[in-house]
């Protein structure tokens, strides 16, 4: 019997065991993971031994451990581009790598010190915007060029002292009319981050920035640095090659915020912190090159989810950082592990015998709690839920507010585990005074069936350091995954028919075009849009 066939029919005999009967002495130690200042706890699963000897073995099957060092070592594994992956190179600044006879690192280590000494520039106020320091920096992008970033800001909020950063993204006027109406035009740089530079949300709301700096400030150009593959279409725009950083096309959108992508974040939490935050990810890339498959926590973080998504049939995994400057982490996390691993066909072109990567979403507790957890809880689907939680806080006079964080935070993933089975609910009914069949249904409603699985993620403290980790682990996951599902985690084909019907549709909104051949729903909702331009 194949492996993948092993495990579905375990995940079948085991499937209504308890998983609080799993627990003996040592089980919490013994299904962690453990590198630097991280602890992944995978206890509070449905995996025994033996599920976890089959896991591993399906990671050593799947051959990841060349498949790793293939792409550590810049081979082009994206091969329906012809790319190497190389995003962790960017935080490995010291080690050479060369990719057709080239050392890659020269370049890639020259343009870190432009942006090191650009980012000093600007928070030093060496750097002039037509009326003198800049206050405001807007970072325009959208997908990788975007998310990380904007996260990124957010997560490190303790660390920023560095001018304030803005993200736009959206096509939606609204996004970049809200963000630029508190704004001066003569203070603000405005970055174009876009690896193409011809994504079609962001070339728009360059054009419009650039637009609203032009009504204040003679030569807008000057304010605007550009962050792409790019070198003749960021020229094109105007932007001079001083402040254009480049990289190559082997750093993919969604795993490019190590590099020039994260300018904005150099230059709120400077160039010093923005070291620690490469160096964080630098230590999980080691750990993940070298720990053995069952200690390792990207494989064991990977290999929990498969049994989850594959094997046990849960198709979404809920991501609850009780962390609130994680607030951006599930975004983040939706296309890092959904445009990678949201694939259909295997590397050869061949339709998938099992799914491919779960549906990723989440929000940070506690306010998750007072809003879906309910569903979590006592929902008829499992859902798994990936738990986060620092030990302390970046605010010593909160403390208190830190133990009430945390403590809502193992309660909920114990009372998950737990549940409440119906005779401990009759006797809270019955010691409220309620009596036979109305007992009975009160009870019901107050059953929770317990054993639904998670795991937690436990860290000092959200450093810029612990957070490079935290993305770097999770990068390392979606690659464990898709190297284990046969696809190709580094392309994103499926994003691409909307785009081009988009751009069809265009003429068709503003009556340029007919719309001949199109669908009557489609055709209506048009209608619908140019009537009311009028
Ligand atoms: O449309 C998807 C996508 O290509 C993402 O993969 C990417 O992160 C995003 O668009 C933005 O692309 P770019 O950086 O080229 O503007």
């Amino acid at each position: 019997m194949s492996i993948w066939k092993t495990l579905r029919s375990r995940a079948e005999d085991v499937r209504d065991r308890k998983i609080l009967d799993l627990f003996d002495g040592d089980r919490a130690e013994r299904y962690s993971a453990a590198t630097g200042p991280f602890v992944f706890d995978y206890s509070k699963t449905n995996i025994d031994t033996p599920t976890r000897h089959l896991l591993i073995q399906l990671a050593e099957q799947s051959g990841l451990a060349e498949k790793r060092e293939a792409m550590f070592s810049g081979a082009k594994i994206n091969d329906t581009e012809g790319r190497a992956v190389l995003h962790t190179a960017l935080r490995h600044l010291d080690t050479d790598i060369e990719i057709d006879g080239e050392n890659v690192m020269t370049c890639v280590r020259e343009t870190y010190d432009r942006m090191v000494r650009f980012a000093d520039d600007v928070r030093g106020g060496k750097f002039r915007a037509a009326g003198g320091r800049i206050t405001d920096v807007v970072n325009i992008g959208i997908g990788g060029s975007d998310l990380g970033p904007a996260m990124a800001c957010l997560a490190l909020a303790p660390y920023h002292d560095g001018p304030r950063c803005h993200f736009v993204s959206n096509v939606d006027g609204a996004h970049i009319h809200d963000t630029l109406a508190g704004l001066d035009p003569e203070t603000t740089l405005v970055i174009v981050a876009s690896k193409t530079f011809t994504t079609i949300e962001t070339m728009t709301n360059a054009e419009t920035a650039k637009a609203w700096m032009a009504a204040k400030v003679e030569d807008p150009a000057e304010q605007f640095v550009a962050l792409s593959t790019s070198a003749e279409k960021t020229a094109a725009f105007g932007i001079t090659p001083e402040r254009v950083f480049g990289f190559a096309d082997w750093v993919g959108g969604r795993y490019s915020m190590w590099g020039p992508i994260g300018l904005s974040l150099m230059i709120a939490i400077g160039p010093k912190h923005f070291r620690d935050f490469l160096s964080g990810a630098a230590a999980m890339d080691d750990h993940f090159r070298t720990a053995e498959l069952s200690e390792n926590l990207p494989v064991m973080l990977a290999l929990v989810g498969m049994w989850h998504n594959q094997f046990c049939d849960f198709a979404t995994r809920a991501v609850l950082p009780y962390d609130q400057r994680l607030s951006r982490l599930p975004a983040y996390l939706q296309q890092l592990e959904m445009e990678s691993n949201g694939k259909r066909v295997s590397m050869d072109g061949e339709a998938l015998p099992y799914h491919s990567g779960p549906v990723v979403w989440g929000e940070p507790g506690t306010n998750g709690q007072h809003a879906f957890y309910q569903l979590i809880h006592q929902g008829t689907r499992i859902i798994p839920c990936e738990f986060m939680i620092a030990t302390k806080g970046h605010e010593p006079d909160l403390a208190h507010q830190h133990i009430l964080l945390a403590a809502n935070c193992l309660a909920q993933s114990e009372a998950l585990m737990r549940g409440r089975s119906m005779e401990e609910a009759r006797a809270l009914m019955a010691a409220k005074g309620f009596e036979g069949a109305e007992l009975e249904r009160q009870a019901a409603h107050r059953v929770f069936p317990g054993s639904r699985p998670s795991t937690t993620l436990i860290y000092p403290m959200l450093t810029p350091e612990v957070f490079g980790g935290i993305v770097a682990l999770y990068e390392h996951r979606v690659f464990v995954e898709g190297v284990i599902l046969g696809i190709n985690s580094f392309d994103q084909w499926g994003v691409e028919l909307g785009k081009e019907l988009a751009l069809a549709l265009q003429p068709v909104l503003t009556g340029e075009a007919d719309g001949a051949g199109k669908d009557g729903s489609t055709l209506r909702l048009a209608q619908m849009v140019r009537d009311a331009q009028h």
